[in-house]
């Protein structure tokens, strides 16, 4: 509990660097996760984990101004940004609110629940509450990140461990903690047959999951650094870092991959089901 509470920090620390490095990259999943839902105008969805709104807002057009749509996540940062492009946007029918995904506290209220990346580790707790909140009937489109497919993390996670500070501060040493033991819960609906066991142990009936691959491009291995230090985490690890480590990592990084424009095979499931 204290970690993921250090983990919301950063998603609110490192709001506004999120919004522009990574929901245009996000933009095509959260468009195939919404699509899933099978949204219809004038129904009520919940997304869950929404961050700056990226899924939410386009949920909202698909029920239109008849319909509503509620963002809810811990991150008080990410949901400034989310309230704030709400209102450029003029979206009525879209609002946001504070609230642990482990804890949802609606019931039997919403057509469809979805939720873009945004499941925490604890996702039993968190299918168990999306399948409360739903009506009878109702939808549920979720994404997470393939196991194994983690890129473009692995090749900066290792990198990383390689030039990152031998002795970090506690805030660091937290940190490390925290994301240390994540990645392992996330790993187990990582598959097909590990997201559809999630959300059967939920209670959800007609349940499926398939993994479908995404290519990610990148303009060269900045892009791609840029991309990673936009997760408060790893962008901890590099500002405790010395010039030069921190030139070392660079170094490698460029080695890996380059000057110029790639791709990185991301691979994601999705998983729908109804309540
Ligand atoms: C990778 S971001 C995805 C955000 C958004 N859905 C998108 O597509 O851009 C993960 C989000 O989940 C939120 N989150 C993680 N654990 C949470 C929890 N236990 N309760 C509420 N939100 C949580 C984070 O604050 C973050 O905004």
């Amino acid at each position: 509990v204290e970690g993921e509470r250090l983990i919301g920090e950063q998603y609110t620390r490192m709001a506004l660097v999120y919004e522009e490095r990574v929901v245009p990259r996000f933009l095509p999943i959260a468009r195939r996760t919404v699509d899933l839902a099978g949204l219809r105008e004038g129904e009520r969805a919940l997304d869950v984990g929404c961050g700056t709104g990226l899924a939410t807002l386009l949920a909202a057009q698909a029920v239109g101004p008849r319909g509503e749509v509620v963002g809810v996540d811990f991150a008080e940062g990410q949901l400034g940004i989310a309230e704030g492009k709400r209102r450029l946007q003029r979206v009525e029918q879209a609002r946001f609110a504070r609230a642990d995904a482990t804890r949802l506290a609606s019931s039997a209220e919403f057509d469809a629940a979805l939720s873009n990346l945004g499941v925490p580790p604890d996702f039993a707790a968190c299918f168990a509450g999306m399948r409360r909140a739903l009506r009878p009937h109702g939808r549920l489109s979720v994404v997470e990140w393939a196991a194994g497919s983690m890129e473009p993390w692995d090749t900066f996670a290792v990198a990383v461990e390689r030039h990152r500070v031998a002795d970090p501060g506690p805030e660091l040493a937290a940190l490390r903690q925290a994301v240390g033991g994540r990645r392992a819960q996330f790993e187990r609906i990582g598959t097909e047959a590990g997201m559809r066991d999630a959300l059967e142990h939920a209670g959800f009936r007609q349940v499926q999951a398939r993994v479908e691959e995404r290519a990610a491009p990148f303009r060269g291995w900045r892009d791609a650094y840029d991309f990673c230090t936009a997760w408060g985490s790893r962008e901890a690890e590099v500002r405790a870092m010395t010039g030069p480590e921190r030139e070392a990592l660079h170094a490698e990084l460029r080695e890996a991959w380059g000057d110029g424009p790639f791709t990185l095979p991301w691979r994601l499931v999705h998983g729908t089901a109804q309540a």
